[in-house]
């Protein structure tokens, strides 16, 4: 046993998780590893997977779980009340509480609201075109958020701090400072929730969390999990649809022709945004837990170990891909599949609204504008595990 585990190559060889340049462009490195080390592990004994297949199937067992890495994530900790940071039972139960609404027919409501404020945030550019790509994509999802929650929507630059501070922390290797930036963070998202909380009890409505309580009244909830549950929801819910969204306006800036085929053919808009989701996750990596021995790829995981699944690997591998390093919204559907949505019982519940959000707000911008420069050079902090704009200057035209 010990000398097949000797034999797994170290994922700082492949993977080193600090360099800079993995952490601006992951796929070279991700690359190397999926032909060389597709099994490795990691100094403090986490074996990282990187093959498409792998995550599809070892991520998927009934044996590896979730619940031991939220239990032990920090102030992140949290989450371990809501779906994400449950196994079955609970999970299929606390899933069931927000399904219903974030089936398609709510979601047609919900980017409603996503296009009115998109369009009241273009009516507010000026003759010069220039706008924040970032400031933009973060507002127009917040705001659809927090009607869902129907929560106040007067917080805006403070939920976006936060969330930059909370972030970090979920890195493969967080720096010292960041520990203690996340505790920061959740004392004042913590404090917001309960605010929420308390504000949702004082004005009936029938928005999510006027649902969620009724649950909690009903019994059916307990008073930590619908906590959870807003937490996640107010503070967690715009995120990675404004990434995608920046992400997809700097793409148009590089590459026009798909910014036209974008507004001339509606019938590719949503292979646009897929396509976008399979080339640049925002949260490329997710954690299991091992319950049983297993063996990937002759490389022995004894129960216990710590999984950490590449999903941004995966979506590019060229085993499954044809050019998978190539944005090519025309693939067939067979190759348009991608992980960053995570898979199995945990994939994103939000993943209907977040594709139907990025598509809308382009589209809005696409009806009022014919093409889109960078006026400025765009900020972006990645760490290996999520991505974020902090800026994104912008010059619109007609
Ligand atoms: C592009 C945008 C989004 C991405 C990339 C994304 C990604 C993910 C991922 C990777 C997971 C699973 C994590 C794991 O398996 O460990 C997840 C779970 C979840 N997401 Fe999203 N998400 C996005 C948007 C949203 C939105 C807009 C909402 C709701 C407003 C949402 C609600 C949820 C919920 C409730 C779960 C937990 C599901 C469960 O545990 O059963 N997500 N998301």
């Amino acid at each position: 046993m010990t000398t097949v585990q000797a034999e797994c190559p170290a994922t700082r060889d492949f993977l080193p998780w600090k360099d800079p340049q993995l952490r601006v462009d992951p796929y070279p490195f991700y690359a190397r590893a999926q032909a060389e080390a597709p099994v490795s592990r990691d100094e403090d004994g986490t074996f990282v997977l990187t093959k498409f297949d792998d995550l599809m199937h070892y991520g998927r067992l009934p044996s590896v779980v979730i619940a031991p890495e939220w239990e032990k994530a920090g102030a992140w900790r949290v989450l371990k009340d809501m779906s994400l940071g449950h196994d079955e039972p609970d999970h299929t139960r606390l899933r069931r509480m927000t399904s219903k609404w974030l089936t398609p027919k709510r979601i047609q409501d919900w980017v409603k609201i996503t296009a009115e404020v998109t369009d009241e945030i273009l009516d507010r550019v000026g003759d010069d075109g220039l706008v924040d790509g970032s400031d933009l994509g973060v507002e127009a999802t917040h705001v659809t958020v927090c009607r869902l929650l129907q929560v106040p929507e007067d917080d805006i630059e403070s939920v976006r701090r936060e969330m930059r501070k909370a972030m970090p922390v979920l890195s493969a290797v967080p720096d010292a400072g960041d520990f203690e930036a996340c505790e920061e963070a959740h004392e004042y998202m913590r404090a917001r929730t309960a605010f929420l909380i308390e504000h949702g009890r004082a004005n009936p409505g029938d928005g999510l969390l006027n649902h969620l309580l009724a649950l909690q009244d009903s019994g059916e909830m307990s008073e930590a999990e619908v906590f959870a549950t807003t937490l996640f929801f107010y503070f967690v819910g715009h995120m990675d649809a404004s990434y995608l969204i920046s992400s997809g306006l700097q793409l148009f800036t590089r590459r026009p022709d798909i910014f036209d085929a974008f507004r001339a053919e509606p019938d590719v808009r949503q292979a646009i945004v897929t396509e976008l989701v399979r080339f640049d996750a925002p949260e490329p990596v997710i954690t299991r837990t091992t319950t049983e021995d297993l063996v990937i790829r002759g490389v022995h995981i004894p129960a216990g170990s710590v999984l950490r699944l590449v999903m941004g690997a995966a979506n590019r591998d060229p085993d499954v891909f044809d050019n998978p390093h190539e944005f090519d919204f025309r693939r067939p559907p067979e190759q348009s599949r991608n992980l960053t949505f995570s898979f199995g019982s945990h994939s994103c519940q939000g993943r209907l609204l977040a594709e139907a959000e990025v598509r809308v707000v382009w589209e809005r911008i696409a009806a009022r504008y014919s093409r889109i420069e960078l006026a400025g050079e765009p900020v972006i902090k990645n760490t290996d595990a999520s991505r974020h704009y902090y800026s994104l200057p912008l010059r619109l035209c007609p």
